[in-house]
């Protein structure tokens, strides 16, 4: 059977994903071939050659990831922090800039033992099971909506525990009601949430039109609609000095930040950026509510800033 260079097939690959649009070819050339050798991507060096068999299953692959089916879903899992989860159809595929949203949080708990975290949108349970790796003596609760995204967040549950880790809560429902939540009213010492929130209609990269479900992407025509709910239910689970991070679009660095200043029994409202300097999730910490203290109206949205051109992190198309 005739051999090749390994080297030679992964630098085809990167011309065939780049033609096809794919936005880290190089990357992800490496990553299938990795995936398919069973090799983490800096061992990939370790095997100079390949046999014409494995090239064809190769190449069948890098042809998927060509039609922008993501990268993902063709390995089937993902790397969050700590947390290794089995992604797929029916379940949003977390992110890299979300981890920052955990490296906040992480220090927020530091000083604290045994903190009540609650993870609320929870999709895959990729916060929810970061924390938990991170922090086995958390209690960690994590709520999501979707019956498909409710069975990824089970099984990698499942398989946490099987590996070692702690017990994580999964609660189904609605994030938005006031209900669902209730007998932790006052108790969490950390609110964390991923929620749905790029503005309806916005355009999007295929991996996320046509892979990620659009309840866990799209959040109404200004993308506030399940934050601004979610902001009155996650206010009224923290203790007093419990802290709340919201991840938001790019757009919303100032419309998020001003709904939870709107809010009295929040204070400390700070914006911080992702890696690549864009607006990315909000942060405040719950204040003792006074008698005279009554919640306002949420505040209307200003309107949305002028659009960036490029795409951004969630893969939203820009023109
Ligand atoms: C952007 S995804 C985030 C998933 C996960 N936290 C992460 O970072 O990978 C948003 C998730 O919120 C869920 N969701 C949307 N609306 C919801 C609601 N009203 N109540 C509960 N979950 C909701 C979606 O099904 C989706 O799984």
């Amino acid at each position: 059977m005739s051999r090749q260079s390994l080297r030679s097939a992964i630098l085809a690959a990167t011309a065939t994903l780049d033609e096809a649009g794919v936005p880290s070819p190089g990357v992800d050339a490496e990553e299938l071939a990795a995936h398919l050798l069973g090799v983490s991507r800096t061992r990939l060096g370790m095997t100079p050659l390949v046999e014409s068999s494995w090239l064809e299953g190769y190449r069948s692959l890098v042809a998927r990831r060509a039609e922008r089916v993501p990268l993902q879903h063709i390995v089937g899992s993902v790397q969050f922090g700590r947390a290794h989860l089995v992604v797929g159809p029916g379940v949003f595929v977390p992110r890299p800039e979300t981890e920052s949203l955990v490296v906040w949080a992480l220090d927020v708990i530091a000083g604290v033992t045994a903190p009540l975290v609650v993870d609320l949108c929870a999709g895959s349970g990729a916060i929810a099971l970061a924390i938990s790796a991170a922090r086995p003596d958390a209690r960690v609760i994590a709520v999501e909506r979707s019956p498909s995204a409710l069975a990824f967040a089970r099984r990698n549950i499942v398989q946490h525990i099987d590996s070692g880790g702690t017990r994580v809560e999964l609660r189904g429902g609605d994030v938005t009601d006031q209900r669902l939540l209730a007998d932790l009213d006052g108790t969490a010492d950390l609110v964390l949430a991923n929620p749905p929130y790029v503005p309806d209609g916005t355009p999007v990269e295929p991996e996320v039109a046509n892979f990620d479900p659009p309840e866990a992407v799209f959040g109404g025509p200004d993308g506030l609609t399940v934050i601004k709910p979610l902001i009155s239910v996650a206010a009224g689970l923290l203790k007093v000095g419990g802290a709340l991070a919201i991840e938001h679009d790019d757009t919303q660095g100032e419309t998020v930040p001003d709904l939870l200043r709107a809010r009295r029994v929040l204070t400390d409202v700070v914006d911080h950026q992702d890696l690549a300097g864009r607006p990315r999730f909000v942060t405040a910490t719950r204040v003792r509510m006074v008698a005279a203290d009554i919640e306002p109206p949420a505040a209307a949205a200003p309107p949305d800033g002028t659009r960036r051109k490029g795409l951004s992190r969630r893969g939203k198309l820009r023109s």
